[in-house]
């Protein structure tokens, strides 16, 4: 072990097991580590940094804030702040009765979420409504969302109220009834290993929600801030949502989330109804207006579509017979492999110079910085072969120890 290693391993809570480098710095869509390897980060910390790293505008943004007024208290407002929520509802297209509560992450927003649903269901729509193969964080409330059970069981009893239902329109026909505070989707889900929803699904709940009064609460924290090549997911299947939750790539890399509400959801809450000392500070606030700026006036989520396109194109042209299909939207794509060796190939990415992430075992999930262009893809391009090779032929021979045994 490395001292950094033992470092890790002696003052670190046990919950993420051994960190893969010590990372020191960035630029664009590399980073560093302390021995200077270079790694081409097609991950950009989980679809956050939407900018890549150290982007000029991220930087200016922080120092100037810093420099202007860091936080006070929601007792006031500020004009970072202001800005920001009028231009969420702007590209949400929230309306006029739309409305933005600030937080610090995405469990954060999700958690204002489903308050959101409570205030609206009252003691008459005790339900919620999330899907299988859910994520939605990790504090109770948006635990209780998340369908996995293995992340649930060690903390339960779970807030109750919140059922798990297939990602089928069909299942979602016969789930609702008038007992349904609200139902929360994630367009791409993320962390089940980029996987999208049925064709037609958002516009499904949209007018099934309407009929039997509950709330559609999109949660965007994976998917909104141009990563699929939209604004945000919800907008391929152009429905109107009554709230959506952010966070990751609108702050580029500050921590910062948002509830966004649309129409009669934004009178729900009410003064002392909710709150966050930290939640929409003028310098989170100001970075996000800075990080969102700059995706618009750079075309960043036109870029998020077309490099979409020609990335999956050229994993779609490895035939590696280790790929079985590429899934997602935009720069959210999920590599399917025909075994379950995403980490093993994550690894031989990794040691050539190459981040990316097995978001389970069969899947290697690609979210690189939405600014990324030709040069980059070319050397994604030779990393990924190289380390798709060394696994192909690792496997190829250990079948062949097998079949000689
Ligand atoms: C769809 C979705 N919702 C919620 C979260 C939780 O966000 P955070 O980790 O900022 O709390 C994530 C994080 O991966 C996510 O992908």
């Amino acid at each position: 072990m490395t001292v950094w290693q033992e470092d890790a391993a002696r003052d670190l809570v046990l919950n993420v097991g051994d960190r893969l480098a010590l990372l020191t710095r960035g630029e664009g869509s590399h980073v560093w580590d302390a021995d200077e390897k270079r790694y081409l980060d097609f991950l950009a910390g989980i679809a956050v940094n939407s900018l890549g790293h150290a982007h000029p505008a991220f930087v200016e943004a922080v120092s100037q804030q810093a420099a202007t007024l860091t936080h006070v208290s929601n007792y006031f407002a500020t004009p970072p702040q202001l800005e920001l929520a009028a231009r969420l509802k702007r590209l949400a297209g929230a309306g006029i009765d739309g409305r933005a509560y600030f937080s610090n992450s995405g469990a954060e927003a999700n958690e204002a979420a489903f308050k959101l649903a409570r205030l609206h269901g009252g003691s008459e729509r005790p339900r919620i409504l999330a899907l299988e193969n859910a994520f939605h964080g990790r504090t109770m409330g948006s635990l209780a969302m998340t369908a996995k059970a293995a992340m649930r069981a060690p903390f339960e009893p779970m807030p109750g109220g919140v059922e798990h239902i297939a990602a089928t329109i069909e299942a979602l026909e016969s789930a609702m009834d008038d007992r349904v505070a609200a139902i929360i989707v994630e367009p791409i889900q993320g962390e089940a290993g980029v996987v999208e929803l049925p064709d037609g699904y958002l516009a499904a709940a949209r007018s099934l929600t309407l009929k039997h009064g509950a709330l559609l609460i999109i949660d965007e924290i994976q998917t909104g801030a141009g990563r699929t090549g939209e604004w945000f997911g919800y907008n391929h299947e152009g429905i109107t949502p009554d709230a959506i939750t952010l966070a990751k790539g609108i702050g580029g890399g500050f921590p910062i989330g948002a509830l966004v509400t649309f129409g009669a959801a934004s009178s729900l809450f009410t003064p002392g109804s909710h709150g966050s000392t930290f939640g929409g500070n003028p310098l989170g606030t100001a970075v996000a207006n800075a990080v969102l700026t700059e995706i618009e006036n750079a075309g960043l989520v036109e870029n998020a579509a077309r490099r979409g396109v020609q990335l999956r194109g050229v994993i779609e042209g490895l035939e590696s017979p280790l790929i079985d299909e590429v899934r997602g939207r935009g720069l959210l794509i999920g590599v399917g492999l025909t075994a379950p060796v995403a980490g093993e190939v994550v690894a031989a990415a990794q040691q050539r110079g190459l981040i990316v992430n097995a978001a389970n075992p069969t899947t290697v999930r690609i979210a690189p910085a939405l600014t990324i262009g030709d040069a980059e893809i070319e050397e994604f391009q030779t990393l990924f072969t190289a380390a798709l090779t060394e696994v192909q032929a690792s496997s190829a021979a250990s079948e062949n120890e097998k079949v000689s045994l």
